[in-house]
Parts: structure tokens; C-alpha cells; sequence
């Protein structure tokens, strides 16, 4: 080949290394601890006048990822000086029996968050358990007029993995306001709530917000359109760095376990496949290490909340 050739072909080579822009890999740890630094007066100011934030969180059965979820609840809330008590039911629990024990926590005075850990086993009808937890308790959020609350752009309790989401985008300051975001999944525990958010007429939202699903014809044709996604459909590796444009920003939801030969014998990955993306997009949270620490997180943030309004409401009527 002619040595002016080899010269274009290095230099082509050139420019496209030289164009990598460098992924920043948003990670949840310093997110999460400028928050739970932020709440240590709060919860202090609590403890001074008696109380101390208390959530009660019911476990039905025994789904592995649910009992290392909430166990590392549990240790999170003692940190910081919180109660956490754990309700574990049996797998065959019936309707009857969850219903009488968050009826005994709605009226409980000492709980100030009641925590429905799902999936829920088969048996039992989520929208009838989480519709039963009183709402000025629901600090998962998933009471409906919580929900109807957070559409209408008053909410109270925000679900916790948006919540820590909309977080990681400030702490990082990732511009939200008039981008496009797509979200990959529409489950009510991350896919809607955030599509709610991120909507919104507010700092960290007016984004022009697309949703895409299992209906969804060519995710790739509305990936590529987006400046933020949001991938929370749980599936492995689902996003690739063929299915995105150049510097956009992605938030991977994603905690799947997959099989491998390691002692634990499983290893955790997320809906987007990292390695791909890098190079190419603005910036991505890694898994595990990003939204993971938050929702816990924004858990405390919601129970603390709940107290303290729990405490204003007591003053008033004294
Ligand atoms: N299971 C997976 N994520 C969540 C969550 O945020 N809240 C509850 N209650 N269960 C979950």
C-alpha cells in the first residue's frame, strides 16, 4: 500500500481515538453519603424530643435478592440511629393474615414507615397489600395517592430508586430541563414514577420524556434519540453501545444475578452492558456501585420525613 494511504488510515484511526470522549462513571456512594450526612441532625433533633424514626418492613417468603435487600436495610437504619424491625412472613401467608399485621402497623404510633418488600409470592394480589399500608406511612411510595400526588406534582413520599435517580443526576449535575430522555421498562417501581418525575416543570425534570416496553417495536430507533436513558427493564446487558448516540447519559437500574463460577456463585450485572457504552456516552452508572446505594437511601430520607412530619402533627395538637 502506498505510504500516503497508510498515512490516511493513521490518521483516521487517530481522529476516532482522539473522539472517544471519556464515560464518567457515576457512582451512588458519595451521592448517598452527603445525604445520610445531611440527615444525622435531623435524626438527632428527633431522638432529642423521643423519637426515634421507626420502619416496620414485611417480607413474605424467602426470595434471596429480597432478604439481601432487607438486611442491608436494616444495617442502614441502625447507622443512623434508626429502628428498622423486620416482618418475616411465610412464603404461604395468606390475604388475611398480611392485612391484619399492616392494619396493627397503621396504627401503631412508634412506625412511622411501613415497607412491603416485593416481588410478593404469586398467591397474593400486590395492589390489594400495598393499597391496605396507611398513606402518611407508605414511604416506598406506592400508595396510589401517593402516586396521584406525584402526578399531580405535589408529592410526598417520591418512590425510593427515582427518588435517588433525580439525586444522582443533581449530585453529578447532569442537565435534565428540555433534553429527551427515554425510559427502557414501565414498571410502577421505577419506569412510571420517573417517567412522572422527569416530566415534570421542575429543576431537575421538563425533559421530554419518551417510555418504551415490551410493546415497544425498535427500542434501538428511540435509544439513539436519547440524551438521558434510563434503563430499568431487568434485563442483562440489554443496552448496547450500538443503540446509543454519542454523549448521552445513562442511569443502568438494572441488578440482575447471573450465574458464574465465583464463591458466590452468582455475579450481579445490569440492563446496560457497560463496557460497550464506554467511549461513547457522556456518563453511566456503574453496577453494582450506582442507583444501588441510593434507594436505601432515599428510604431513610422518606422515613426521617415521616417522623418529622409525625412530630409537627403531634405539636399542632397539643
Ligand atoms: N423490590 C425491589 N425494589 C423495591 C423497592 O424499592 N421497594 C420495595 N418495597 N420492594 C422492592
Amino acid at each position: 500500500m502506498p505510504l500516503r494511504n497508510l498515512l490516511k488510515i493513521e490518521s483516521m484511526i487517530l481522529r476516532k481515538v482522539k473522539s472517544k470522549v471519556e464515560t464518567l462513571l457515576l457512582k451512588g456512594m458519595p451521592v448517598s453519603d452527603t445525604i445520610r450526612s445531611g440527615l444525622e441532625p435531623r435524626v438527632k433533633s428527633l431522638n432529642e424530643d423521643g423519637i426515634v424514626p421507626q420502619l416496620a418492613a414485611i417480607i413474605i417468603g424467602d426470595d434471596p435478592a429480597s432478604q439481601v435487600y432487607v438486611r442491608n436495610k436494616s444495617r442502614a437504619f441502625d447507622k443512623l440511629d434508626c429502628k428498622s424491625h423486620t416482618y418475616q412472613l411465610e412464603a404461604d401467608s395468606n390475604k388475611q393474615d398480611v392485612l391484619a399485621l399492616i392494619d396493627t402497623l397503621n396504627h401503631d404510633e412508634e412506625v412511622h414507615g411501613i415497607l412491603i418488600q416485593l416481588p410478593l409470592p404469586g398467591h397474593l394480589d400486590s395492589k390489594t397489600i400495598l393499597h391496605a399500608v396507611s398513606p402518611e406511612k407508605d414511604v416506598d411510595g406506592f400508595h396510589p395517592e401517593n402516586l396521584g400526588l406525584l402526578l399531580e406534582g405535589n408529592p410526598i413520599f417520591i418512590p425510593c430508586t427515582p427518588h435517588g435517580i433525580l439525586e444522582i443526576l443533581k449530585y453529578y449535575e447532569i442537565c435534565v430541563s428540555g433534553r429527551h430522555a427515554v425510559i427502557v421498562g414501565r414498571s410502577n417501581i421505577v419506569g412510571k414514577p420517573m417517567f412522572a418525575l422527569l416530566a415534570q416543570k421542575f429543576e431537575m425534570g421538563n425533559a421530554t420524556v419518551t417510555i418504551c416496553h415490551t410493546g415497544t417495536k425498535d427500542l434501538t430507533a428511540h435509544t439513539k434519540q436519547a440524551d438521558i436513558i434510563i434503563a430499568a427493564a431487568g434485563s442483562p446487558n440489554m443496552i448496547t453501545g450500538d443503540m446509543i448516540k454519542a454523549g448521552v447519559d445513562i442511569i443502568d437500574v438494572g441488578i440482575n444475578r447471573v450465574n458464574d463460577d465465583s464463591e458466590k456463585g452468582y455475579k450481579l450485572i445490569g440492563d446496560v452492558n457497560t463496557e460497550s457504552v464506554m467511549g461513547i456516552a457522556n456518563s453511566v452508572t456503574p453496577v453494582p456501585g450506582g442507583v444501588g446505594p441510593m434507594t436505601i437511601t432515599m428510604l431513610l430520607v422518606n422515613t426521617v420525613m415521616s417522623a418529622e412530619k409525625n412530630r409537627e402533627l403531634i405539636a399542632c395538637q397539643s
